[in-house]
């Protein structure tokens, strides 16, 4: 068994979720918003280890009213424990589990234990198939999966993702090693990802599609 697991994303017109080297927000300040009302629909949001050491998110609801004790636990894919230790996502605003694969360094892991559950899955990368099982038997239904856009790739390759929700943010950024929305190997003509609209909003000047994902 596996959670449904929502991806949302922020992405400029052209497609990228990142500058090469700064950052930068995408969307709006209402947006931003609907992310945060969103998180608190879900048991736990997830990142993959680069966002966590470029973006150093708190992975909180924090920019509406809400109770410390409704943040979702944050999950974070990182197959070495690269984790920096003073990491917000690693502060005790909010429960943290980390997947990590054998080949994390047994000392790492000895001190992260003592700020979050540690969880190994996979030899040398993290098995998310496997991640997703045991996510889901430490009682975690739901996932707001909040990129990059190397783990977003492997989650549909895996077949993981139900529900997809992009916010196009008036914006163009360019840049041939700007990060997209999905990148990773690619998918061929035969084995796209297709996906169904269900929802288009209007927010500002921003555009938030919603699709349900059609395997
Ligand atoms: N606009 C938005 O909505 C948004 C949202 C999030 C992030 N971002 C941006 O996205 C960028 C980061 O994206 P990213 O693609 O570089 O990294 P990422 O997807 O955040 O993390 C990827 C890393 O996760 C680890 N990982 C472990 N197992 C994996 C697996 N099975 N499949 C895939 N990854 C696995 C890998 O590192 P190891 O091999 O070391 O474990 C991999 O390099 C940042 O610039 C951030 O600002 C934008």
């Amino acid at each position: 068994m596996k959670p449904f697991v929502h991806l949302n994303c922020a992405m400029t017109v052209d497609g990228k979720i990142a500058t090469q080297n700064s950052c930068l927000q995408i969307s709006g300040k209402d947006d931003l918003i609907r992310v945060h009302k969103l998180r608190l629909k879900y048991d736990a949001i997830m990142v993959g280890i680069n966002t966590v050491i470029v973006d150093d998110p708190r992975l909180t609801v924090h920019k509406i009213n809400a109770d410390k004790c409704s943040n979702p636990v944050r999950i974070v894919i990182d197959s070495n424990a690269r984790i920096p230790l003073d990491s917000r996502v690693l502060n005790d605003e909010a429960e943290t589990v980390l997947v990590v694969s054998e080949n994390a360094p047994e000392d790492k892991i000895t001190l992260l234990e003592d700020k979050c559950s540690v969880i190994v899955c996979g030899e040398s990368r993290v098995n998310l198939k496997d991640a997703m099982n045991k996510i889901y038997d430490m009682g975690i239904r739901s996932i707001l999966l909040e990129g990059g856009s190397t783990l977003n790739f492997s989650m549909f390759k895996d077949k993981l993702i139900d529900r997809v929700t992009v916010c196009i943010g008036s914006k163009i950024l360019g840049g041939t090693n700007s990060k997209t929305f999905v990148d990773g190997d690619g998918f061929d003509k035969d084995n796209c990802i297709q996906l169904k609209l269900e929802n288009i909003e209007k927010i500002d000047d921003d555009v938030v599609l919603t699709y349900n994902v059609v395997y």
